[in-house]
C-alpha cells in the first residue's frame, strides 16, 4: 500500500503549482477543489441538488454554479455554508476515494484538500500532511494577480481559514514558498525521493 500525504495550505499559498510539481514526478495527484469545480460546473453533478436548496438565482444561464454570489453568502450566513458543504463533502469525498482506487500504480499518492485541517473525514485517508506555506502579503498579492478578487476578498477568506501557525503544527512536512518556483521545485524534489521509499 502506497502512502497518500495530504496537501494543504491557505488560499494563494501555492498548493496545485506543487501538486503539478509532484505530477511531473510521476505522482498520483487528486485535487479536491478541482473535484468541486468539476461537481459544479454546468449541469455538474451537484447542481441539481444547490439548485433545490439554494433556488433558480444561484445557478448561471449555462447551468453551472453562480460562485461569485455564492461566496459572497456563504461569507455572511454561517447557516448557508453548512448547507452547501452537507451537499458537497460527501459528493467531494465519494469522488477522492474513486480516485484514489484508481491510482494504486503510482508510487504515492498527493491528497490536495485546502480545509484539511477542518476535514476529519479527509484526515482518515491520509499518512501524512505536508503544508505549503507562504506569509500573508505573498497569498494576497498572488490571488489579486491570478484573479478577479481583490485584497479584501483574500483577507476575507484568509480569516476564515485555519491560521497559519496552526496549520504548520498539523504539518510533517513543509514546502516554504515565498522565493521562486526553481526553489520549490528542488523542495519537492526532495519530498518525492522520501515519499517514493515509503511503503
Ligand atoms: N514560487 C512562486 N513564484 C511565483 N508565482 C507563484 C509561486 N507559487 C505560486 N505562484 C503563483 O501564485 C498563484 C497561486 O498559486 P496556486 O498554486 O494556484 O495556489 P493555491 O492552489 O494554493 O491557491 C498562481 O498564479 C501561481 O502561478
Ligand atoms: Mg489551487
Amino acid at each position: 500500500m502506497n502512502i497518500i500525504v495530504g496537501l494543504t495550505g491557505g488560499i494563494g499559498s501555492g498548493k496545485s503549482t506543487v501538486a503539478s510539481l509532484f505530477l511531473e514526478h510521476g505522482a498520483g495527484i487528486v485535487d479536491t477543489d478541482e473535484i468541486a469545480h468539476y461537481l459544479t460546473q454546468a449541469d455538474g453533478p451537484a447542481i441539481a441538488r444547490i439548485r433545490s436548496v439554494f433556488g433558480d438565482d444561484f445557478i448561471m444561464d449555462d447551468g453551472a454554479l453562480n460562485r461569485e454570489k455564492m461566496r459572497r453568502l456563504i461569507f455572511s450566513d454561517v447557516a448557508a455554508k453548512k448547507r452547501l458543504e452537507v451537499i458537497l463533502h460527501p459528493m467531494i469525498l465519494e469522488s477522492a476515494k474513486t480516485q484514489i482506487l484508481q491510482m494504486q500504480s503510482k508510487p504515492y499518492i498527493i491528497l490536495v484538500v485546502p480545509l484539511l485541517p477542518e476535514s476529519p473525514s479527509f484526515q482518515k485517508l491520509i499518512q501524512r500532511v505536508l503544508v505549503v506555506d507562504c506569509d500573508e502579503d505573498t497569498q494576497i498579492a498572488r490571488v489579486t494577480g491570478r484573479s478577479r478578487m481583490t485584497e479584501a476578498d483574500v483577507r476575507d477568506v484568509i480569516a476564515q481559514q485555519t491560521p497559519r501557525k496552526k496549520r504548520l503544527q498539523f504539518a510533517d512536512d513543509v514546502i516554504l514558498n515565498e522565493s521562486s518556483l526553481g526553489n520549490i521545485a528542488e523542495q519537492v524534489t526532495a519530498l518525492h525521493e522520501r515519499y517514493s521509499a515509503i511503503r
